[in-house]
């Protein structure tokens, strides 16, 4: 079995994010998303991965390499605009052959992995198999229709305005080489784009064997600024705590929180969960619960919780900052004027000046 890892895509929703970086390599507690997808692989017992890229092709290869690092071997397969789920199996044929495969959107995290997935498909051999999340708004997914207690899948529908259940397709799919014929058979849809519902839905309705089974753990699709920090809170969750950082003896750290070699605490408050990345520096500054700082960001005299802070930002006396994600080297200073507080979605290298 190989696996097929979409890392492609536009990000529109991640703007200005996006602008400048790629979506699937955005760190939850200080891991880019694409990692946990080819974790998750790996321990699976899958070796070959593909992977779709499309214009941040370079710095996916650069955070993933070989794949080595992983246990993975590793192959980039260009695609060369976001034409669709589906197409990215098109772009992947010669790759994949006619061996069965997973897969994965490389924005979505799977908190138990895709193992059980993996195992069920091997043992049922159906033509595909879906992972499936209950949600409160299956209006804003693909959602499956399921026969009873069997998990089998009787119809899938797009972001449905009346949905027929709250079974959302969470992005992980396991396929047999037969996909490859009901993939060549689409046009593209309304948005332009070949569809890998109405693949799934090709084969349903010639009858073939079309499984599902339920996420287990956490489920999150970080296609938006609120399901990363999200995604970052659940990932937290399971933080060790461990210091390898210099914490003073004026710091106080409460819970769990992981701070990392090369980090710095002198007078703070940090109350987990709570990532602090290398070479970090938190001084005079208070971080509270479900927040990430990256490698080299800096917090004085500064307040920041349930955020996540990538790599070079900086808070310099800014009172209070939260539910925000702040972008590469991006700095926040206080403006004169004080405000009741702060919600922040900062591209990389914006200078903001805010009241505080
Ligand atoms: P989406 O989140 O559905 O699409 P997108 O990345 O274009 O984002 P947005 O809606 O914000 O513009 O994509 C799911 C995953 O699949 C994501 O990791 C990007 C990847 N992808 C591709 O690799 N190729 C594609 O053609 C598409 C549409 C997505």
């Amino acid at each position: 079995m190989k696996a097929l890892v979409l890392a492609g895509g536009a990000g529109t929703r991640l703007r200005p994010i996006t602008h400048t970086f790629a979506k699937q390599l955005v760190p939850v507690a200080n891991k880019p998303v694409l990692f946990y997808a080819l974790e998750a692989i790996a321990a699976a017992g899958i070796t070959e991965a593909g992977i779709v890229v499309g214009d941040t092709a370079g710095e996916i290869r650069r955070a993933v390499g070989d794949g080595s690092r992983f246990g993975l071997r590793v192959t980039y397969l260009p695609q060369d605009r976001p034409r669709g789920l589906a197409h990215a199996v098109l772009v992947a044929r010669d790759f994949l052959g006619d061996d069965d495969f997973v897969m994965y959107l490389g924005d979505v995290l799977v908190g138990a992995g895709i193992t059980e997935l993996v195992d069920a498909f091997r043992r049922q051999r159906p033509d595909a198999m879906l992972l499936l999340a209950r949600v409160d708004d299956p209006g804003a997914f693909g959602v499956a229709e399921l026969d009873g207690d069997t998990g089998r899948v009787t119809g899938l529908e797009e972001k449905p305005l009346l949905p027929k259940s709250d079974q959302a397709i969470a992005g992980v799919y396991a396929f047999s080489a037969g996909i490859h014929q009901a993939v060549r058979s689409l046009v593209p849809s309304g948005r332009g784009e070949l569809e890998i519902t109405e693949a799934v839905q090709w084969l349903i309705d010639r009858g073939r064997d079309v499984g599902s089974l339920p996420v287990r753990g956490f489920w999150k699709d970080t296609g938006n600024i609120s399901d990363i920090l999200e995604a970052n809170r659940l990932a937290l969750e399971s933080v060790e705590p461990r210091t390898d950082g210099a914490v003073d003896t004026e710091s106080r750290i409460v819970g769990r929180v992981r701070i990392a070699p090369g980090a710095k605490v002198c007078r703070s408050r940090i109350v987990g969960p709570a990532v602090i990345g290398p070479h970090a520096s938190v001084v005079d500054a208070y971080v509270g619960p479900y927040t990430s700082l990256a490698e080299h960001t800096s917090v004085t005299g500064s307040g920041i919780e349930y955020s996540i802070m990538l790599s070079g930002a900086s808070l310099d006396g800014v009172h209070r900052v939260e539910a925000s994600l702040i972008g590469h080297d991006a700095e926040v200073t206080p403006a004169p004027r004080v405000p009741a507080a702060h919600r922040l979605f900062l591209g990389d290298h914006s200078k903001v000046q805010i009241c505080s």
